[in-house]
């Protein structure tokens, strides 16, 4: 008989190393991939673009049904596509990262948003790793395994700062003030927070190399497929 294929949830807060991690992970794995934080950078790149007001959450979720947001799912080379334009480089930009957290709290995007991710996970016969807030919590909650990174703030701010290309401790002082703003909009927000599944291993990547912390993924994604 097939086996079942294996559905991974990654979830954490912005700089932990998800994005890196879960790409590696798939990769090993021959999982797709599916960047849920793309899709909300992309639904927020559309608003801005189209002149949607961002502050108005009735404004948001009124627009949030119109833009069709397409992820390429293959981990070597993901890909996210808004009404069919190459999204991947301005969605990374800072417009983008100061308004995303005000539109993905909108009950209304974050439906439409949920109902494609599980589309897209459903339709990956070979299994797939899906990083994000609440996939754990909300999005997957049957997930065979589901991981809650996390790293101190100090290390999450260097690190994005290296990312981004920001030098030094005042560029490095700036991120944090970033991160912290972010996270803590995105752990509040009503619908749906980022939050640790109660079934969720979390894996403190402070101290670990991404090598490692893959290997530990990995590793337990394994253990996980083994019957019992
Ligand atoms: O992972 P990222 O930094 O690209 O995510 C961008 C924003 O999208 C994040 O600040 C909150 C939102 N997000 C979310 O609300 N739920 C998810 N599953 C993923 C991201």
């Amino acid at each position: 008989s097939a086996k079942p294929a294996v559905v991974v949830a990654i979830d954490g807060p912005s700089g932990t190393g998800k994005s890196s991690t879960s790409k590696a992970v798939a990769a090993r794995l021959g999982l797709a991939y599916l960047d849920t934080g793309a899709q909300y950078r992309a639904i927020t790149w559309w608003m801005l673009h189209h002149g949607v007001d961002v502050a108005d959450p009735a404004a948001v979720a009124a627009a949030a049904a119109t833009p069709d947001v397409v992820s390429g799912t293959d981990p070597q080379a993901p890909t996210i596509t808004v009404d069919g334009t190459d999204v991947a480089a301005p969605i990374r930009g800072p417009e983008v990262t100061g308004a995303v957290s005000a539109v993905s709290a909108v009950p209304a995007v974050r439906e439409r948003i949920t109902e494609l991710q599980r589309s897209i996970a459903a339709e990956a016969t070979a299994g797939i790793v899906v990083e994000g807030r609440d996939i754990g919590t909300t999005v997957l909650p049957d997930a065979d395994l589901k991981i809650f990174l996390t790293a101190s703030e100090e290390v999450r701010a260097a690190r994005r700062s290296g990312e981004i290309g920001r030098r030094g401790a005042e560029g490095v002082a700036t991120t944090r003030a970033d991160l912290a703003r972010r996270d803590a909009a995105d752990s509040s927000r009503a619908v749906s927070p980022l939050a640790q599944a109660g079934d969720a291993t979390e894996v403190d990547t402070s101290h670990l190399t991404l090598d490692q912390v893959v290997d530990c993924v990995v590793t337990l994604v394994e253990d996980r497929k083994r019957p019992v």
